[in-house]
């Protein structure tokens, strides 16, 4: 794992862990990490929360994210799974049990059309997740605002911090204030 985290960029790592010094990650959590490359977030969030799910596009990073998912015996987390899936025909859980707490969509919008960021942040803050933690540039948190205006986004208290990291994005974290909505 060490050795992973080397091999990345440092400021991938700690832009990571400027959002996650902001968030609390409990055993009992579900987490689903949109967008999450070669998973080493998602690895990260496993140490902590029940269940990780990662996703992305690309099938390549997602053959070695999979590699995390083998059993190893100094593994200390529960459940870890990787799929490949596009954010904008993903479906999330429909049966309560399968829902997410924390939902993780980092660095992923900026690339899709205005209206593909709009639908998919409306679907996003639909779910009952208790955590949405996005991380974006300017043009995107425009869309965020005019999306927080929509009802079941006003059930969430949107916190936007600046990032330390120029041209890495700031970035949202969004706590459920009403539940359930
Ligand atoms: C800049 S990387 C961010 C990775 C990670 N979330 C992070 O913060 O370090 C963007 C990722 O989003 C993925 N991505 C882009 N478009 C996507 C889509 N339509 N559906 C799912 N993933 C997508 C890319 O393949 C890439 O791995």
């Amino acid at each position: 794992m060490a050795q992973f985290f080397d091999n990345q960029k440092n400021t991938l790592e700690r832009r990571w862990f400027e959002i996650k010094e902001k968030i609390f990650i409990s055993p009992m959590d579900r987490v689903l990490d949109m967008g999450c490359a070669e998973g080493w977030i998602s690895v990260d969030c496993a140490q902590h929360a029940e269940v990780t799910h990662g996703f992305d596009l690309d099938r390549q990073k997602i053959a070695k994210a999979k590699k995390f998912e083998d059993p190893h015996p100094l593994r200390r987390y529960r459940e870890l799974a990787f799929s490949v899936h596009d954010i904008r025909t993903y479906n999330f859980p429909k049966t309560h049990k399968n829902q997410y707490d924390i939902i993780l969509c980092l660095g992923v919008l900026h690339k899709l059309t205005e209206e593909e960021q709009k639908r998919i942040l409306v679907k996003i803050f639909n779910e009952p997740a208790r955590l949405i933690c996005l991380r974006a540039q300017d043009k995107q948190f425009r869309i965020m605002h005019m999306v927080t205006r929509l009802a079941p986004i006003r059930a969430f208290s949107v916190l936007r911090y600046r990032s330390r990291y120029a041209g890495q994005g700031d970035y949202y974290i969004c706590h459920r204030v009403k539940f359930p909505i």
